[in-house]
């Protein structure tokens, strides 16, 4: 089976968010299942590859020039770098100011065009597609192999001027939108599967709540679109041989994770007792919910619970997180930024691991929490409702604390449930151990994908 992989995110050379971790997770388990992998990703520039070989790919002006460089990466294995006009820059998608750069639909639209090319000249079996930026491709593939379409989050759909429907390719009439273009409606027209990257994520975008306006064109995918739980890599998530760690731990020596909680808790400038400690660690954007949070952060010492925060991204609740915690201090930390050693210590160290998600497509964090023995507080949307079942209502195999609505109201009622939980000792290492006994790796995402590739093939 030989797959072409196409992705604006990968672990560890291109990270924004969970799509990174995620399409480096999935690819180096499909390789491992016996897949012949060709990653796609775009060359942002300082991507050191061993033995690279450059080519140039057949686009159209507007897309061009185009050209692949495929080498060796230590991590990441074999990677084609895509060079289209524009795509080189220091972030992906943000200027320093926290814009967006202005000419993310042209860089994007042209990166797509490229992986088309790519695809026709290299034929593969399949070709699996990730969220808006790669989604274009499907314009220009007429006779192109089956395709997936994998969808991280429907928030993000790349909306563009209607003039592109011009250029994109044969097939661009798929992406009108309104007067518009939008990339992510024309691959949900045109993939031969739509994956959502949990089956709970696949019930909400069919309703016009979650569907961000693209509910009917995934309710007329029908039977195409489907769920499939993303998992995390648990070789780079591995609390037994986890180099960011001050002790490691596993099922078998739990107690050795006490060490990691008193040296977070050192970092954090809390005092080491026994008052439990909650983490996040997060984006800051309005999905995330952290500003549901912030009303809480003066009664925390009633609860009692202390919150430690790791988070970037949105300047102004930033700015107020850092007010919070200068206030609070004996009971909120905030540390701004993307940290990935002090974040494995948090999941490592915390007691609680709390998602305020207004809405999570699938969520990665709490799956390394509880990989990480933190019991997870998450609202019931998207893989939160997958992954975590309540305690209380499910008393034999809950795993977190559930709140009901994205309220602070209700965050607060489930941080005090979870604080009480916590009081009694023999429950609380049993939700623990829960937890961590899971196999969250991408073992049997990838073989359902592998299934999925094999279906299309099969009918192709
Ligand atoms: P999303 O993609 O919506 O941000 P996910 O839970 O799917 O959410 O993935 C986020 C990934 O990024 C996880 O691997 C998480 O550990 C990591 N991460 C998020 N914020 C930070 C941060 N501030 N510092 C370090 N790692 C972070
Ligand atoms: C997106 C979603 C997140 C998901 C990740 C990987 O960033 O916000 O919920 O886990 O993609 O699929």
């Amino acid at each position: 089976m030989r797959l072409v992989f196409a992705t604006a995110e990968l672990s560890p050379v291109a990270t924004v968010g969970g799509l990174a971790a995620a399409s480096a997770g999935l690819v180096s388990e499909l390789r491992r299942q016996g897949v012949d992998v060709d990653v796609v990703m775009p060359d942002y520039g300082g991507i050191a590859l061993a033995d690279p070989v450059s080519f140039d790919l057949d686009v159209p002006s507007w897309a061009g020039p185009a050209s692949v460089t495929v080498g060796d990466h230590p991590v990441c294995g074999r990677l084609h770098l895509v060079d289209v006009p524009g795509m080189a820059r220091p972030h992906p998608y943000l200027q320093p100011s926290g814009e967006g750069w202005p000419d993310n639909d042209a860089r994007f639209f042209a990166f797509a065009r490229a992986v088309a090319a790519f695809v026709e000249r290299v034929r593969p079996d399949v070709v699996h597609l990730n969220d808006w930026h790669t989604g274009a491709a499907l314009a220009a593939l007429t006779d192109g192999p089956p395709s997936v379409l994998s969808i991280h989050n429907l928030a993000y759909q790349g909306h563009a001027s209607v003039g592109w429907l011009d250029v994109l390719g044969p097939r661009a009439q798929h992406y009108e939108w309104w007067g518009g273009t939008n990339s992510l409606s024309g691959a949900i027209a045109l993939a031969d599967a739509v994956v959502a990257v949990s089956p709970n994520y696949v019930h909400e975008i069919l309703t016009p709540a979650g569907g961000f306006g693209l509910h009917d064109a995934l309710t007329q995918r029908g039977a195409a679109l489907r769920g499939i739980l993303n998992g995390i890599d648990t070789e780079v998530w591995d609390p037994a041989a986890d180099p960011h760690l001050a002790s490691p731990f596993d099922l078998d020596r739990i107690d050795a994770r006490r060490a990691n909680r008193s040296a977070l808790l050192d970092r954090l400038e809390f005092p080491d007792d026994v008052v439990p400690l909650a983490a996040v660690v997060t984006r800051l954007t309005p999905q995330k919910g952290i500003d549901l949070l912030e009303p809480l952060i003066p009664v925390l010492d009633e609860l009692p619970v202390r919150l430690a925060l790791l988070g970037s991204g949105d300047a102004d609740l930033a700015g107020r997180l850092h007010v919070a915690a200068s206030n609070h201090s004996a009971s909120f930390a905030f540390i701004e930024g993307y940290d990935e050693t002090l974040s494995h210590l948090m999941f490592a160290g915390s007691d609680l691991f709390v998602m305020p998600s207004r809405f999570e497509p699938c969520g990665l964090t709490q799956m390394q929490a509880m990989r990480y023995g933190s019991i997870p507080v998450v609202t019931a949307v998207g893989g939160l409702v997958d992954t975590v079942p309540d305690v209380d209502a499910h008393p034999r195999s809950g795993r977190g604390i559930v709140a009901r609505r994205a309220e602070s109201v209700d965050l607060l009622a489930a941080l005090f449930r979870a604080s009480r939980r916590l009081g009694d000792r023999r429950r609380r290492a049993t939700i623990q151990r829960r937890g961590m006994a899971v196999d969250w790796s991408w073992k049997q995402p990838a073989r359902e994908y592998l299934g999925l590739y094999r279906e299309l093939v099969a009918h192709g």
